[in-house]
């Protein structure tokens, strides 16, 4: 019996040994590529047999993550339902009702500044848009939410912004497509970049702070320190340096600027902003700084 395994075995590889490419990949469904970009309903017209590899990859990548967040969202319902069912039947005790605070709205205006849409890769833009969602969340249940306001929505960015944030329901945000030149005086406007050999003591309520809305890991050093010297616009770092010891340059993501401004007007304690913000890895020292929030890219 065994020696008969053997042979059968021995056989199917000798044949497997004459079949062409081709013929393999019909044997083991494995379609060409043509044939794949044909049942994805990619039009492969003008494209080169690598960029249609790279479609048919990207697209290939695009439904797996859809498939594995639809799967998460059922998870995620199907664990919500077992609570829900565990707390009716006393099993769990009720959730603590959040205390919500009451907001003091303040009138300090920040802008977040989205005219460098071109500069960023499809990855930074997810990024971006991620970051701007973490500002308009911290601005919602802090103690004194600002005046929160984009500018130059454009691009990638917009369109991102527009067809996964449900941002029509937004309150307290304004969103432009205008340039902050276009709305605001020069003498009022405060571009917030860390090359700025000014720091920033406090938040005056008659200026609009600017924050440069980009996601570059630093690839594009002083951009907005010379965009607001081109355009004649006052600068200030925010005084990090005064305070605590980061491990790299002073270099912060937007939402993490956002948020430390936020949490400046409730405590107005530059430090305690800092420690709370700013996350724990960019310490010189992590270990006394058990900072450990959400991370976003800078
Ligand atoms: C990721 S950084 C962008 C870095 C970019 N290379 C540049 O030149 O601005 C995002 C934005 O956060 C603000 N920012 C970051 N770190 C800062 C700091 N230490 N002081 C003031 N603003 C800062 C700036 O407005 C900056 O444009």
């Amino acid at each position: 019996m065994k020696q008969e395994n053997t042979n059968v075995t021995a056989n199917v590889l000798a044949s497997l040994e004459q079949l062409s490419l081709k013929d393999s990949k019909e044997i083991f469904h494995c379609p060409s590529i043509e044939q794949q970009a044909a049942d994805l309903g990619i039009d492969t017209e003008g494209l080169t047999k690598n960029a249609l590899k790279k479609t048919v990859r990207d697209k290939l990548r695009e439904i797996t993550r859809e498939e594995w967040k639809a799967k998460k969202r059922l998870k995620l319902k199907a664990k919500k339902k077992e609570k829900l069912e565990l707390i009716q039947t006393g099993l769990l005790p009720p959730p603590e009702k959040k205390l919500l605070i009451e907001q003091e709205p303040s009138n300090v205006k920040i802008v977040l500044d989205l005219g460098f849409d071109s500069l960023m890769s499809d990855k930074e833009v997810a990024s971006m848009h991620g970051q701007i969602r973490r500002c308009y969340s911290a601005n919602k249940i802090c103690k004194h939410p600002v005046n929160l306001i984009l500018t130059s929505l454009s691009g990638k960015l917009q369109t991102r912004f527009e067809h996964i944030t449900d941002w029509k329901s937004w309150k307290n945000i304004q969103v432009e497509t205008q340039d902050y030149l276009d709305m605001y005086p020069k003498e009022k406007l405060v571009y917030l970049t860390a090359d700025s050999p000014h720091i920033i003591q406090d938040l005056d309520e008659s200026k609009v702070y600017l924050i440069g809305g980009i996601v570059d890991k630093n690839r594009y050093k002083y951009l907005t320190y010379e965009k607001a010297q081109q355009q004649g616009i006052q600068t200030a770092q925010l005084p990090i340096g005064d305070f605590v010891k980061l491990a790299s340059r002073k270099v912060l993501a937007v939402n993490h600027v956002f948020e430390i401004l936020v949490e400046f007007l409730e405590c107005k304690d530059w430090e305690q902003a800092f420690m709370k913000v700013i996350p724990k890895r960019k310490f010189a020292d992590q270990e006394s700084h058990p900072n450990s929030i959400l991370e976003e890219d800078a």
